[in-house]
C-alpha cells in the first residue's frame, strides 16, 4: 500500500499570500496571538520540544517563533552556556518575543532577527537543534523543500530537527477537507493548511528518529524529530 507520508506534495493546497502580507498579518496579531493560540497548542508544542531535547550548552534555532513561548522554553533548556537564535518574518513578533525573554531574564542567551526562513542568515553547521512549530505549513508547497534544505544546511551533522505541524497523513478526512476548504476561501485568515510532514522531512535528507500524532482543534498534528546525517 502506498505510504501517504511519502506521496507527492501536489495534493497540498497552495499558499497565495505574499511575504509582505504575511509579515503585516502577523505583526498585526503580535500582541494577542499568544493569548489565542498558546492555550490550545501548548501541550503539543511542549511534547515536540521534549522529543527534541535541547540540552545544556546547545546552539539552538527556532523558525517562526511568534510571540516567543517556545523560545523561552528553549532558552531555559540550553542553560547559560547555550545560545538560541530565532528568525521570524514579523517585526512585531520579534518585539513581543524579545519582551517575553527580557521579562524572564533570558535575553542574554537569545538572538532574534526578523527575516524570511527561505534564506537563513546563518553559516552552515551552526546549530545542534532546530525547532519549528506551526510554521512549516505556512510556506507554499514548492517552498517547503527549500526551507527544509536551509534547515539541513545550518544543522551540524548529527544535529536534530523537530517539526510540529498540521498533518495530512491521518485523521477523519472531512476535518482536513473542511480546513482546506476554509484555507482556500479565507486564505488571509486561515493561513496554514495540513501538509505531509514526515515525507517532506525525509525527502529533504533527514532520517526520522521519532514521530507522534496528536490533535489540535480536532486536526491531526504531526510531531517529527529527525536527524541530519
Ligand atoms: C502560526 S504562527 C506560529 C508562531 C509560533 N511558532 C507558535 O506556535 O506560537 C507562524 C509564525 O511564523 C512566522 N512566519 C511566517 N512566514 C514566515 C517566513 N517566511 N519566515 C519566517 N517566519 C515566518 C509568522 O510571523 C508567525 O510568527
Amino acid at each position: 500500500m502506498k505510504d501517504p507520508s511519502l506521496s507527492a506534495l501536489s495534493d497540498i493546497t497552495p499558499v497565495k499570500r505574499t511575504k509582505p502580507e504575511a509579515a503585516r498579518f502577523y505583526s498585526g496579531l503580535s500582541d494577542f496571538y499568544g493569548i489565542l493560540a498558546w492555550p490550545f497548542e501548548r501541550s503539543v508544542q511542549l511534547a515536540g520540544l521534549r522529543l527534541l531535547a535541547p540540552s545544556n550548552g546547545d546552539d539552538a534555532l527556532e523558525i517562526g517563533f511568534g510571540p516567543g513561548h517556545m523560545i523561552v522554553q528553549i532558552a531555559r533548556s540550553i542553560g547559560p552556556d547555550g545560545t538560541v537564535c530565532g528568525i521570524d518574518i514579523s517585526r512585531g513578533m520579534c518585539q513581543t518575543a524579545r519582551n517575553r525573554l527580557a521579562r524572564k531574564g533570558l535575553l542574554p542567551r537569545a538572538n532574534l532577527i526578523s527575516g524570511d526562513a527561505m534564506r537563513l542568515p546563518y553559516a552552515a553547521n551552526s546549530f545542534d537543534k532546530v525547532y519549528i512549530g506551526f510554521t512549516l505549513e505556512l510556506f507554499d508547497t514548492p517552498e517547503i523543500p527549500q526551507v527544509l534544505a536551509e534547515l539541513r544546511r545550518v544543522l551540524r551533522p548529527g544535529g536534530n530537527l523537530a517539526v510540529v505541524s498540521l498533518s495530512r497523513n491521518q485523521g477523519p478526512a472531512w476535518v482536513v477537507r473542511l480546513y482546506e476548504w476554509l484555507h482556500l476561501r479565507l486564505p488571509r485568515l486561515i493561513d496554514c493548511r495540513p501538509i505531509h510532514v514526515r515525507g517532506s522531512i525525509e525527502k529533504a535528507g533527514f532520517s526520522t528518529l521519532s514521530t507522534e500524532m496528536k490533535r489540535v482543534f480536532g486536526l491531526p498534528t504531526e510531531l517529527v524529530v529527525a536527524t541530519r546525517y
